[in-house]
């Protein structure tokens, strides 16, 4: 395999788990096998990423049409976030992970809030990688509350409309404090982006896998940042785009 230009590395790498149903469907098992072995995906794909010096990394762990699966299927994930968040905080602690959440968290059973909260807070001073689990959400959403939220500031005179800029916007997501992905990554060989991150993802690299959740680990996290090196970003124009989340 080739190897990684260490000075070309995406800051920011967004992931849309997907095909942890398929890759048991396919096994004749029960579709929460899928998302329990996607869980230990997801610990191979963080600890791969931060050895790789990725500074972000995002992962779409439950959307907010998701709420509409089966209920077994919607408790069985939300346990596996629950017991995620718990069995990993000393591993985040210890390597520097921040967390971050996005999404509409007040969905959420009180139990997973909780983990997430004190996760959040646990991990809110750490300066190593930054793991952006989206939970609960959706990107028209997203950019549905920025807009009320800029809204009421117009209403109460706090903002001009005039002075509502694509950075102005940006900075009413919930993703404010992160920079826009440099390259997002779909297993399962869907070509959708699925209401994630779409507002943050306008420039970012797409790239494609027919590999399933399940069975996405190291190798296939390096083949992915390979493609990306490969590509010559353009941004459609000349050097980097006009907004970026990033400096
Ligand atoms: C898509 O597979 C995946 C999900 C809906 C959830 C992703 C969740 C995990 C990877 C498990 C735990 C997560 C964390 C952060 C610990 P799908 O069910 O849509 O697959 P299909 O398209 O084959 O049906």
């Amino acid at each position: 395999m080739a190897e990684i230009d260490q000075t070309r590395v995406p800051r920011h790498v967004a992931i849309i788990m997907d095909g942890n149903g398929r890759w048991a469907e396919q096994r004749g098992l029960a579709r929460l096998h899928g998302h329990r072995v996607g869980k230990d995906s997801v610990r191979a794909v963080v600890e791969s990423a931060r050895k790789l010096g990725v500074q972000y990394l995002s992962l779409f762990a439950f959307s907010t049409e998701n709420w509409n699966r089966p209920p077994k299927e919607v408790d069985g994930l939300m346990q596996l976030l629950r017991r995620y968040l718990a069995s990993e905080l000393d591993k985040m602690m210890k390597h520097g992970i921040r967390l971050v959440a996005v999404g509409t968290l007040r969905r959420l059973p009180p139990a997973v809030r909780e983990a997430l909260r004190a996760a959040v807070a646990a991990t809110r001073n750490n300066t190593g990688m930054t793991v952006v689990l989206a939970i609960s959400y959706g990107g028209r959403e997203e950019m549905t509350r920025a807009m009320r939220d800029m809204a009421r500031k117009v209403k109460r005179g706090e903002l001009a409309p005039d002075d509502i800029t694509q950075d102005v916007v940006r900075r009413h997501l919930a993703t404010k404090d992160v920079p826009d992905p440099d390259l997002l990554i779909r297993t399962s060989g869907e070509m959708r982006v699925s209401n994630y991150l779409l507002w943050q993802i306008a420039y970012s690299e797409i790239y494609v896998t027919d590999t399933l959740w399940p069975d996405f680990r190291r190798r296939h996290l390096i083949e992915a940042v390979l493609a990306y090196q490969k590509r010559e970003r353009r941004y459609s124009g000349i050097g980097a785009p006009a907004v970026i989340g990033a400096q």
